[in-house]
């Protein structure tokens, strides 16, 4: 029961029909299938391929994991009289699950010029065909009760989880090709078909135009509740933003928007990457180690600021926009334009408690929150246990979604994590004082 109000909501069907149930979330499949295969539309066949730093997964990669992600955990363990498309793809495209077996090591995924991208557009086909036929056998499970009820559950949180997969590899896929191409010296621009941002309109907003003023949202010190609060909210979530708890927080001011170019390039002509007292000690050996100066993808020429999109018209390279807001920025530079302006980032709790009274949805905003399990965090059982909750090590939490996120793709608990130095995510700044 549970299980189906959760996934109603994502598909937007009430759930005491089942067999209507399925047909739509057999038609949300496809359409999320299919966007997949959209964000590729305007790649040329070596676009595909390469994998310019460990942290890039090859296009053709993306699609090729994605489907094996389906094979692996709904059609082998769960449909009658399944066969594999091909053996060795097990091996190519499991991506870090031990429980699953072993895999191509990660920086070797630009080497795998075979299968070909046909053969990858092959596989996609296949499993997709397969997944119908899955599909019409939950629908069939109605009379003829193939699966107890227990098994039946944990396929549909599969079939969820697989769904939220491939729209977190959508992600990556368009952040993916970005580096790609604008890291080739003609800077090609593609057409890129992501929507619109995502805008959150602030309640504040709508509700008290004496703010509008106000650039910071003052929050009064106090216990809030933090996590994915499942009794109020239908809709799919990861296990690592489960199990609301209490915290106490002080009194904060977070800003309502975004750093922007024009703000950060203060910061640059300031100095600011020249002067270590901004820095963290890993940050400041960081920029120096790389030469860094300006955010990635943003060129200086002949005095002027140059930024890679490939969604631009022409040329991928054109004037950096000052009044956009900042991307690309690592949490080193995050954590020092913040000590510039004499402020600081918020936590991931100061965000969530935040998250109503502010737009977001650009970036992908960096917190001063190190990325550890909830204090009641219960890890899924099996090779899916492995999905989030072993990378809770040296990483930093981020919060909101980008231009770059499928649609309805996150939420006000959703945890995104990086290393400090990753800058290749659409990242960026709010501050708090
Ligand atoms: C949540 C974006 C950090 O990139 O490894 C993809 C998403 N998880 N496949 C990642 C993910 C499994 C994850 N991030
Ligand atoms: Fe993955």
């Amino acid at each position: 029961k549970q299980n189906s109000t959760i996934a109603s909501a994502v598909v937007g069907v009430p759930t005491n029909d089942i067999s209507t149930f399925y047909k739509n979330l057999h038609s949300k499949f496809n359409q999320t299938r299919q966007r997949t295969l959209s964000l590729c539309q305007d790649l040329q066949p070596e676009d595909f391929v390469v994998q310019p730093m460990a942290d890039v997964s090859p296009t053709k990669w993306h699609l090729a994991h994605t489907t094996w992600f389906f094979e692996t955990f709904l059609l082998v363990p769960y449909l009658k009289n399944y066969k594999v498309f091909q053996e060795e793809y097990n091996y190519l495209f499991n991506s870090y699950y031990e429980t699953v077996g072993k895999r191509v090591l990660r920086t070797d995924r630009g080497n795998l010029t075979r299968p070909t991208t046909e053969e990858i557009y092959e596989y996609r086909k296949y499993v997709d065909n397969s997944l119908s036929l899955f599909f019409e056998e939950l629908i069939k499970n109605n009379e003829k009760n193939n699966f107890d009820s227990e098994t039946e559950a944990e396929i549909k949180k599969r079939l969820f989880i697989g769904l939220n997969h491939e729209e977190q590899h959508q992600e990556l896929l368009v952040t993916d090709i970005k580096y790609v191409l604008g890291n080739n010296p003609l800077f090609p621009a593609v057409k890129m078909p992501i929507e619109d941002f995502t805008i959150f309109k602030s309640k504040k907003e709508v509700e008290n135009i004496e703010d509008k003023k106000e650039d910071f949202i003052k929050i009064k010190e106090g216990i809030y509740q933090i996590g994915f609060q499942s009794e109020d909210k239908e809709e799919f979530y990861f296990d690592n933003e489960k199990g609301v708890h209490r915290i106490f927080v002080e009194e904060f001011e977070i800003s309502k928007n975004l750093v922007t170019n024009r703000e950060y390039l203060e910061f640059i002509e300031a100095g600011g990457y020249q002067n270590f007292n901004f820095w963290l000690a890993e940050g400041w050996d960081f920029v120096n180690k790389n030469k860094l100066k300006a955010p990635l993808y943003w060129f200086e020429a002949n005095e002027n600021w140059f930024y890679y999109d490939f969604n631009q018209k022409e040329n991928g390279l054109q004037k950096l926009d000052l009044d956009a807001p900042l991307c690309h920025v690592s949490f080193y530079e995050a954590e020092a334009y913040s000590q510039f302006r004499n402020m600081r980032l918020p936590t991931e709790h100061e965000w969530e408690i935040a998250n109503e009274f502010f737009e977001w949805g650009k970036r992908w905003e960096w917190t001063r929150s190190a990325y550890q399990p909830y204090p009641n965090f219960e890890k899924d059982e099996g090779a899916l246990g492995e999905y989030n909750g072993k990378f809770m090590i040296n990483q930093l939490v981020l919060r909101g979604s980008s231009e770059a996120t499928a649609p309805n793709h996150s939420r006000y608990s959703y945890r995104n994590f990086f290393h400090a130095d990753k800058r290749w995510q659409y990242t960026g700044i709010r501050l708090v004082k």
